[in-house]
């Protein structure tokens, strides 16, 4: 790993709200984590037990057999699993790379509760991530080559890089361009309930406040005013949209924010900034909505401000464990809160223990 992308992840850490830092996995071109030798004896395991799905076909042989089973995901395009999750024309999908399945479990626990699993979708970002999901649950992990591990070797300011950073927007682009609603959520999120009726009237952008200040129960639903940087500080954590004209304007103007304004040590820039100038130069053209505070509080107001939690007991859909860095800390609070599911629960997740 380059010393740039070090630099980056750290910055990250620092200043990134959401945590999924797709850059890094050391398993990428392993087949799982177990290797060639432990999947096939896991594989047979599978076989005697039953427990392998119509999807997994294993013609003759076993080793044949995983072949057929790691191609067949290899070759598995974002169209045809797109076609296979969604329901009633919408999915919701998260990246994901290795080090962040624990959270993929915890999140999809939650999602589970609220009967909407069928149609997550996940992005692997790397193939260990792409095969452990599908032997769990086929058909619900795709990976948009090219895989980011060959982009991980370049350097700042290269088209690579930039095409790297620019994978979310694409990957959402894609989506909307195959005709599908979509809903984008950070894995270090939980639902403590269905978010869908809160998706209101047929706007084309659905999205929450990353500010941590508490605002009136019925604040407006418009884009809020620029803040001190000159922009708004909305949350790239958590995005729905309408598979409209104006939800791709402000895809595609993402990828351009993305592109036009290289990351540098003094901007630090991440993409969520990025995000939020796209929302602010598509604002007249675009039906942009802002959702309930109250309902997807940012992490800075939910974690650390008790009084508010108490006051609006009940009200809260999903909640978002950012302004805190580092995997352990992040797994500490949710704990800390009872929202850490995967020690007890991992049964209800479709994944099951990981
Ligand atoms: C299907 O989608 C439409 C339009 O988005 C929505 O009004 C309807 O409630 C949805 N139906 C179900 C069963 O989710
Ligand atoms: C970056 O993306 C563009 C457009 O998709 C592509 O033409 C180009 O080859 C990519 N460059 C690198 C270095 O990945
Ligand atoms: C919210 O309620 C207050 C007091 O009831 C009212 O003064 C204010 O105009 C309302 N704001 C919006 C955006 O509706
Ligand atoms: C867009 O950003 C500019 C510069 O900060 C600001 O003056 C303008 O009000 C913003 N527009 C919207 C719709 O937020
Ligand atoms: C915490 O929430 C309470 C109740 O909404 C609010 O009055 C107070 O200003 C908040 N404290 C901070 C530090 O934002």
């Amino acid at each position: 790993m380059s010393a740039f992308l070090h630099q980056r992840q750290q910055q990250q850490l620092l200043a990134n709200p959401y945590p999924i830092s797709p850059h890094s996995s050391s398993h990428q071109r392993s087949l799982s984590p177990f290797g060639r030798t432990g999947l096939l004896v896991l594989l047979s395991v599978m076989v005697v037990l039953g427990v392998l799905s119509p999807w997994m076909r294993i013609p003759e042989g076993l080793f044949s057999g995983s072949e057929v089973l790691i191609s067949k995901w290899r070759d598995y395009t974002l169209a045809e699993a797109v076609s296979f999750v969604a329901k009633n024309g919408t999915v919701i999908v998260c990246a994901v790379s290795q080090p962040y399945l624990p959270f993929l479990n915890n999140w999809l626990i939650s999602i589970s509760r609220q009967k909407h699993q069928e149609k997550v979708l996940v992005i692997a970002e790397d193939y260990a991530t792409l095969y452990k999901v599908n032997q769990k649950w086929p058909g619900h992990a795709v990976l948009i080559p090219p895989a980011p591990d060959a982009q991980t070797a370049h350097k700042f300011g290269s088209q690579g890089f930039f095409n790297f950073t620019s994978r979310r927007p694409r990957h959402l682009l894609q989506i909307l361009e195959l005709g599908y609603n979509v809903m984008y959520n950070d894995v270090d999120m939980i639902w403590l309930a269905d978010p869908f009726p809160y998706l209101e009237g047929y706007h084309d952008v659905y999205f929450t406040d990353d500010m941590a200040a508490v605002k009136p129960l019925n604040h407006s639903h418009e884009l809020p005013a620029p803040g001190k940087k000159g922009r708004t500080y909305i949350c790239s954590c958590m995005i729905f949209m309408h598979s409209t004209g104006g939800a791709k304007q402000v895809m595609r103007k993402w990828i351009e924010e993305l592109q036009s304004q290289p990351w540098s040590k003094t901007r630090k820039s991440n993409d969520q900034p990025a995000f939020n100038w796209a929302l602010n130069r598509t604002a007249g053209q675009v039906d942009l909505y802002l959702l309930p505070q109250v309902a997807f509080p940012s992490g800075g107001l939910y974690f650390k401000n008790q009084t508010w939690v108490q006051g609006t007991k009940g009200l809260h859909v999903i909640i978002h464990n950012n302004y805190i860095t580092g995997f352990e800390k992040k797994i500490k609070r949710f704990r800390d809160f009872g929202l850490w599911l995967v020690d007890d629960y991992s049964l209800e997740s479709p994944l099951g223990r990981l």
